[in-house]
């Protein structure tokens, strides 16, 4: 996409186009011209930071927001202090992702009463839930923006309509079935990028936030998808991160159905493309098609996250995960069959509102069975509107906490082992970046997603090359690269 040539034949003189993105485009170059005024008048070019809470689909928003940012004249700035304009793309998964906002929000309003010119933008899941507009517009009258997930591909026109009229802009809307392509986007890294394959959420998991907040399923296009992929990898980029809230329901309602083993097939079409990964799946969606591509297929990583939740049938059939311990177990088994050193991840909540010690019990022992190669512990956090928070039987703190802490050390106690497992063997590396402690080290990923620092050189970045893994030291290896 030619951004420039796109905008010099936009006449902004005109009235705005109502299709998109021509009337996004159209916005961008609205906002440019108010940017370029602004910035004379302070006498330096304006600096945004965004700050992303929560997963990986908020990351891939931030670095939309990030390119619309920079396509109007702004330059990126680290330190939210120093920016003239912060945002933070907010998560609402569980409440102390609400509650670090808040806070955040408190100590940027200090800065604002130094700096009335500096703007406020709130966007993400947060805003999405019922009540919390209406607080912010009570008690934090000093923000400036607000948007949800479903518009974020507005943000050029809702930065005008908010430069226009010095007032607070609140725009949120509850579904949309549109999506809108062709935007600026500023990836993070040069080499890798996450790829939205689909939006939202129809699985309503009975403790889950999600579907209210992302509203229903929408895949994209494979066309769309891979016309972008392709783009990025003339652009440099060698691994892409499928994404989507259940990839494995990919393509069903669309108007020419398609599976995602079948998108994977064409992914992997794509030449110059080195890795491909995907989260996240649902284990009752996972498909025998899609192990039996995994298998044959040289690019996708040898990495997946499994979401279990519980290892307890009985409470499965309360969070509404449609899948039972066996099912699980089962499938565990199918995967590793095909890709016999897949690494698999997974997520698990503990206090879910009834939970007993039998119940968690088959939890550490699904933990135990499958052994993952790292887990992420969550206790269960009430989210109001969700059937989970009607539940009358919450299970109290302490014993959650004692739960918790008995899990995290069997979790670890099998992710050390594991690791411990691969020393000595010789994994390709994809390098990321320089070490952050020490500037003669390099930081990488395997195909399974470990982490490994060797000795290296920064031209190396965005390369994969060949590592010995020498010691493992619980979340990642030390390495040597052969040569
Ligand atoms: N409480 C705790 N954890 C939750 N998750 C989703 N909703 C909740 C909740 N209410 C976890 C699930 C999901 C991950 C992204 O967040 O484990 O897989
Ligand atoms: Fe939430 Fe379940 Fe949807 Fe995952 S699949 S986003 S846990 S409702």
């Amino acid at each position: 996409m030619d951004i420039e040539k796109i905008l010099s034949e936009t006449d902004l003189a005109a009235k705005a186009p109502v299709s998109e993105p021509e009337r996004q485009y159209y916005y961008i170059g609205k906002a440019r011209e108010l940017v370029r005024r602004r910035a004379e008048e302070a006498g330096h070019p304006l600096r945004f930071c965004v700050t992303t809470f929560g997963c990986q689909m908020n990351a891939r928003d931030s670095e939309k927001l990030a390119g619309i940012l920079k396509q109007i004249g702004y330059v990126e700035e680290p330190d939210e202090d120093k920016a003239d304009f912060v945002i933070f793309n907010t998560c609402t998964v569980r409440e102390n992702a609400n509650q670090r906002v808040y806070g955040r929000l408190g100590q940027l309003h200090h800065e604002k009463k130094k700096r009335p010119d500096m703007l406020i933008g709130l966007c993400g899941c947060m805003m999405q839930e019922p009540g919390v507009v209406e607080k912010l517009k009570k008690s934090y009258r000093f923000v400036d923006l607000i948007f949800g997930t479903h518009n974020i591909y507005k943000f050029a026109e809702l930065i005008v309509t908010r430069l226009m009229s010095d007032r607070m802009v609140i725009d949120i809307w509850k579904d949309t079935d549109q999506i809108v392509e062709n935007l600026p986007n500023d990836r993070k890294y040069s080499f890798k990028s996450g790829v939205n394959i689909m939006f939202g959420c129809n699985n309503f998991c009975s403790y889950c936030i999600v579907p209210y907040v992302r509203g229903r399923e929408r895949s994209r296009e494979p066309e769309d998808i891979l016309a972008e992929i392709d783009c990025m990898v003339r652009d440099g980029v060698v691994e892409v991160m499928l994404l989507g809230q259940n990839v494995n329901s990919y393509g069903k309602n669309l108007k020419n159905p398609i599976t995602f083993a079948r998108l994977l097939e064409q992914v992997e079409q794509i030449g110059g493309l080195e890795r491909i990964r995907f989260m996240t799946s649902h284990p009752k969606d996972l498909s025998d098609e899609l192990i039996e591509v995994m298998a044959h297929s040289k690019k996708i990583c040898k990495q997946m996250h499994l979401p279990l939740q519980s290892g307890s049938s009985r409470l499965l059939k309360i969070m509404n995960r449609h899948y039972t311990k066996e099912d699980y177990l089962l499938l565990v088994e199918k995967i590793r069959k095909a890709v016999p050193d897949i690494s698999l991840t997974t997520d698990i909540i503990v206090g879910f509102p009834g939970e007993t010690e039998e119940d968690f019990k088959e939890t550490i022992d699904v933990v135990n069975k499958v052994e993952f190669d790292s887990a992420f512990t969550f206790i269960y956090s009430r989210r109001t509107g969700t059937p989970a928070a009607a539940m009358e039987n919450q299970v109290p703190e302490g014993i959650v906490k004692e739960r918790f802490d008995r899990l995290l050390s069997a979790v670890q106690e099998i992710s050390a082992r594991k690791t411990a497992g691969a020393v000595g063997t010789v994994q390709d590396v994809l390098v990321e970046e320089i070490n952050a402690q020490d500037a003669s080290l390099v930081t990488g990923r395997t195909s399974q997603n470990y982490i490994v620092h060797f000795a290296g050189s920064p031209s190396q970045i965005g390369s994969i090359v060949p590592v010995r893994l020498d010691e493992s030291r619980g979340f990642y290896y030390m390495g040597t690269q052969i040569i």
